[in-house]
């Protein structure tokens, strides 16, 4: 598995998302991460589903969309209509993620199940075949540009608990060059950064998106040959 950059939009220009994914897209990135958050599950509030419709067009790559919210099951729909590729719910959101993961499914989605920093590993063990991506959070999830909580042995774990199902492992929350090798090197292949990749950068300047996550690039692939 190659490592995947997905920089998420919470950094990005709130008054043109358009132009900000268009250009993240255009300087290397790999997927575009939309962070849904209700003001419930998570203390604060972004994007619902007319949102992410409006980005979908602008996106070449692949949409992950990462829910923060409680209830999912009812919104699951809604953000299949909004083109979602991926669809992220958390196994902290309510007492049924296992429904929740084959609703997803069942709506033609790809099941990605997040972790809160506090939830072991261990959580998942019967979910699975249901996923196709486990994304550890590396932050209380809410804000972007938080510091960064080590779960290496966290990832270590789930890759081996993941065996040979085509799995990934997502990480977000104060990931850059400096966080991003030990996670790669325990197995984490998809990368979501905020705050790393907009930094310095604007749609008029959008190299320097280019340069934030070539370095993330190169930090993680080298953990990971080396490991
Ligand atoms: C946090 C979000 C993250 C956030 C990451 O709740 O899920 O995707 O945008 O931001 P950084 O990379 O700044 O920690
Ligand atoms: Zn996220």
């Amino acid at each position: 598995m190659t490592i995947k950059i997905a920089p998420s939009i919470l950094s990005a220009d709130f008054a043109n998302f358009g132009a900000e994914i268009r250009a993240i897209e255009a300087q290397g990135a790999d997927w575009v991460h939309v962070d849904v958050m209700d003001g419930h599950f998570v203390p604060n509030l972004t994007f619902g589903p007319p949102a992410v419709k409006a980005f979908r067009p602008h996106v070449t790559t692949v949409m992950d969309v990462h829910l923060m919210i409680a209830p999912v099951d009812p919104y699951i729909g809604a953000y299949a209509e909004a083109g979602a590729d991926i669809l992220t719910a958390h196994l902290e959101a309510g007492p049924h993620i296992h429904r929740t993961l084959q609703a997803i499914r069942g709506a033609g989605m790809k099941a990605g199940l997040a972790l809160n920093p506090g939830t072991p590993a261990e959580a998942a063990e019967h979910l699975l075949d249901l996923c196709d991506l486990v994304c550890v959070m590396t932050v209380n999830p809410g804000f972007g540009g938080q510091s960064f909580l080590d779960m290496t042995a966290k990832v270590r774990r789930l890759r081996q608990m993941i065996g040979d199902r085509p799995v990934h492992i997502e990480i977000d929350g104060g990931v850059d060059p400096g966080t991003a090798p030990r996670l790669a090197a325990a197995g984490a292949d998809v990368l979501v950064a905020g705050s790393a990749v907009f930094r310095g950068g604007s749609v008029d300047s959008p190299e320097v998106y280019g340069r934030n996550i070539a370095a993330i690039r190169a930090a993680a692939s080298s953990a990971r040959a080396a490991a």
